[in-house]
């Protein structure tokens, strides 16, 4: 698998504030971390790559260099929101900018928080460009209203780089690679159930580390592989780390047997191989602290959820809407070409098992997501689908349809 496009933000962002040299192996290879890597070079880090494909960064400190251009996020909330909690706490005013669909999507969620520590940013009614005016910040504490991880770790890069404590209580708990990283790099943490806190003023050190495989990459193919009764799938080298696992515990649940052998920790992240064995009878719903979990995965699920036996009802999903497309609707309409039989509701979907679809053209809308979820649903309809604009893929897995190829037998 690729390497983990979560970790490989953070990787990435923290390296730059670790004077010294930072080795990533296996750093993700999509246009959204290849954002993060060029917005890091224009804020004055070295960003190479040696013989064997890794990322190799020159950390410059706390404080780092001016833009002398806006910094472009493209396609990747992660980088604008992450990124500004660093840029919020320079000494130099900056612009964040972003393609048109991020320049849609809510910001208000990391604006509100930092500029309770003291930020100033400006932004289009809560969207991109952002303008912030970097100065000194305080720790708070602060309870995001929306579960999201992107703005937990805005939130601690920006209370590293603070006077005080930052402390962010979490309503359900979300992917923990904010934490997991900063600790790689020496800094320290206090974290209670849904609570984390982080001591501003903590100096980080470099690291060098190998990015385990993407487990929602790893998704696409453990999801094919659910719905076909001969298959039989083994994927190596991918992340376990509890917060991003939820898709095993639902494919168990339908009726999969999954094994994990070769576990190991790198770095505070857990990393080993999975197999997987068939089965789909059983009907799922996945609500509340689980759906926050398996936000990235829903839609490849909800591709496959005509082909099980049993269904797949998720709900509390409204945060769906919000993505790279809205991707409630998204899934609807793909599903309804392909002749599935899909209810959506305002925060879900509800959709019955055991049904035949057919191949049909299918819109990405841009998604990366949408279009690896649709090219597996493709797999088991009868006649061909065609996915128009699937290049998008290469936002998160550029290799992508060349990977799938050589999984599926003819
Ligand atoms: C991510 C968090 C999630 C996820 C995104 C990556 C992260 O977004 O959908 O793909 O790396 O923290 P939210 O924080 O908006 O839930």
């Amino acid at each position: 698998m690729p390497g983990d496009k979560s970790i490989s933000h953070r990787y990435a962002m923290l390296a730059v504030l670790a004077p010294g040299q930072s080795r990533l192996e296996n750093f993700a290879p999509g246009a959204d971390c290849a954002s993060t890597l060029e917005c890091m070079r224009k804020l004055g880090c070295t960003v190479g790559r040696d013989s064997d494909g890794s990322v190799v960064l020159g950390g410059i400190g706390p404080q780092l260099k001016s833009p002398s251009e806006a910094l472009d996020c493209g396609n990747s909330g992660s980088t604008m929101r992450m990124l500004s909690g660093i840029l919020a706490a320079q000494s130099f005013n900056s612009e964040l900018i972003g393609d048109a669909s991020l320049s849609n999507r809510p910001m208000k969620r990391i604006i509100e928080p930092l500029s309770q520590m003291g930020a100033k940013i400006e932004s289009v009614d809560g969207h991109a460009p952002l303008r912030i005016s970097g100065g000194h910040l305080r720790g708070i504490t602060y309870r995001p209203p929306v579960p999201s991880a992107q703005v937990k770790t805005c939130l601690l890069f920006a209370g590293l780089l603070a006077d005080g404590t930052m402390t962010v209580e979490e309503m359900h708990p979300t992917r923990d690679h904010g934490e997991v990283a900063l600790r790689a790099f020496g800094a320290q943490l206090e974290r209670s159930r849904n609570t984390v806190s982080i001591r501003g003023g903590q100096a980080l050190k470099p690291l060098e580390a190998y990015v385990p495989g993407d487990s929602s990459s790893a998704a696409f193919f453990l999801c094919a592989a659910a719905i076909f009764p001969e298959s039989n799938l083994v994927l190596d080298g991918v992340l376990l780390n509890p917060t991003r696992s939820a898709l095993l515990d639902v494919l168990a649940a339908m009726g999969c047997r999954i094994s994990m052998i070769r576990v190991e920790e790198q770095h505070g992240e857990l990393v080993g191989t999975i197999a997987l064995v068939p089965g789909t009878g059983k009907h799922v719903v996945i609500a509340g602290a689980q759906t926050a979990l398996l936000i990235d995965e829903l839609p490849v699920l909800a591709a496959i959820a005509p082909y099980t036996a049993g269904g797949i009802e998720v709900r509390d999903a409204a945060e769906l809407r919000v993505k790279e497309s809205d991707r409630l609707s998204a899934v609807t309409r793909n599903l309804q070409a392909m002749g599935a039989q899909v209810e959506q509701t305002e925060d879900g979907w509800r959709i019955p098992g055991n049904q035949k679809l057919h191949g049909a053209e299918i819109e990405s809308y841009h998604d990366h997501r949408i279009a690896m979820a649709f090219a597996i649903a493709a797999l088991r309809a009868e006649g061909e689908t065609v996915i128009h604009n699937a290049e998008c893929v290469a936002i998160s897995y550029p290799a992508f349809f060349e990977d799938l190829e050589r999984v599926v037998e003819r």
